[in-house]
C-alpha cells in the first residue's frame, strides 16, 4: 500500500487579470460564489476528500487569503456577544476542523509547474493532489478530489480530471490522449485546435506522484514561456499510470466572466434563503 494522500497543492500565486479591476487589490481566489470564496469551496472540497493539509502557494498581494483562513478575533467577539452563533460558527470554519494551513511563496511567476513545485518542501516526497480553484466543480452528491482520492485509495493510480471541449478551446486547455486501455499516453499544453490529439481536456484537479517534483526541476519553459505542470506529467507517463477521471457534477471555469456568472446563478438558484424570489426574478429577466 502505498502512503495516502495527505496534502492539496493550491496555487494562487497569478494575477488574475480577467477581472480587473475587481482584482485590484483582492485575490481573484477571494471572489465569492454566492457567499463563499473560491478558494474556501476548494478547500472544502478537499476536505470532503480527507485532505488533512492545505499548501498554499501565493504571492505579494495575497494576504487576504491567509486572513480568510486565520482567527479573526474580533468579529469573532462580537459575534459572540450578539449570539450570532451560525454566522461564528462559519466564520470559525472557513478552515475545517482538522486542516492545517501552510503557506509558500512563489518568488517569480514561472508557471504553474514551478508553482507546484515550490511546494516541493512542504509536501515531501509523497503523493499529493493540486486543486485550482478557478475551476468550481459543483457535485452536490459527493467531489470530485474525493472520488480520485478513493481510486487512489482503492487502486494506487494517479488521475487528472478532464472533461470533452469544443475543438475550438483546445488551446486553453492541458489536452491529452488515451490508449486502448484508457490510459493517459500523451498530454499537451494548449495545442493549436488542428494539432490537438483529442478533445479530452485536464481541469483543475490532480493526484500526483512525489516524482513529480524531481521532474518538473527538469522542465524547460513551454507553452507561453512557462514551466508547465503539463509537461512534468508527460515526463513521467511513460514510468507511471494516469488516469483520466470524468468527473461528476458541473464545472465552472470562474477564471472567466461567464464561468463565474454561471456558478454564481447555479449556487443562488439552490440557496435556501434567496432561491425561490432568485429563481422568479431570474424568469422576468
Ligand atoms: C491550467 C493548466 C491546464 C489546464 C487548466 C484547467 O491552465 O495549465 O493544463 O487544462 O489549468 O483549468 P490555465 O487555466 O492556468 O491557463
Amino acid at each position: 500500500m502505498r502512503a495516502s494522500i495527505q496534502s492539496v497543492v493550491l496555487p494562487v500565486a497569478g494575477l488574475g487579470t480577467r477581472f480587473l479591476p475587481a482584482t485590484k487589490a483582492i485575490p481573484k481566489e477571494m471572489l465569492p460564489v454566492l457567499d463563499k470564496p473560491l478558494i474556501q469551496l476548494a478547500v472544502e472540497e478537499a476536505h470532503k476528500a480527507g485532505i488533512k493539509q492545505v499548501v498554499l502557494v501565493t504571492s505579494a498581494s495575497k494576504r487576504a487569503i491567509e486572513d480568510h483562513f486565520d482567527v479573526n478575533f474580533e468579529l469573532e467577539a462580537t459575534l459572540e456577544q450578539r449570539g450570532k452563533l451560525a454566522m461564528l460558527d462559519a466564520v470559525k470554519t472557513t478552515l475545517p476542523n482538522g486542516m492545517t494551513l501552510a503557506v509558500v511563496r512563489q518568488p517569480k511567476a514561472l508557471g504553474l509547474g514551478h508553482a507546484v513545485l515550490c511546494a516541493q518542501p512542504i509536501v515531501g516526497n509523497q503523493p499529493f493532489a493540486v486543486m485550482l480553484p478557478d475551476d468550481f466543480i459543483d457535485d452536490t452528491q459527493g467531489g470530485c478530489l474525493a472520488d480520485m482520492v478513493a481510486l487512489y485509495n482503492q487502486e494506487q493510480a494517479y488521475s487528472l480530471a478532464v472533461e470533452e471541449v469544443p475543438r475550438d478551446k483546445t488551446d486553453k486547455y492541458g489536452v491529452v490522449s488515451l490508449n486502448e486501455e484508457g490510459r493517459i499516453v500523451a498530454m499537451v499544453e494548449k495545442p493549436k485546435p488542428e494539432v490537438a490529439p483529442s478533445t479530452l481536456a485536464v481541469v483543475g484537479r490532480y493526484v500526483l506522484p512525489g516524482a513529480i517534483f524531481e521532474a518538473l526541476t527538469e522542465v524547460k519553459p513551454g507553452a507561453g514561456g512557462e514551466i508547465q505542470l503539463t509537461d512534468g506529467i508527460a515526463s513521467l507517463l511513460a514510468s507511471e499510470h494516469f488516469r483520466p477521471h470524468r468527473f461528476k457534477g458541473v464545472r465552472y471555469d470562474c477564471g472567466s466572466k461567464l464561468g463565474y456568472l454561471q456558478a454564481n446563478v447555479a449556487l443562488g438558484l439552490r440557496d435556501t434563503e434567496v432561491g425561490q424570489s432568485f429563481a422568479a426574478w431570474l424568469k422576468t429577466q
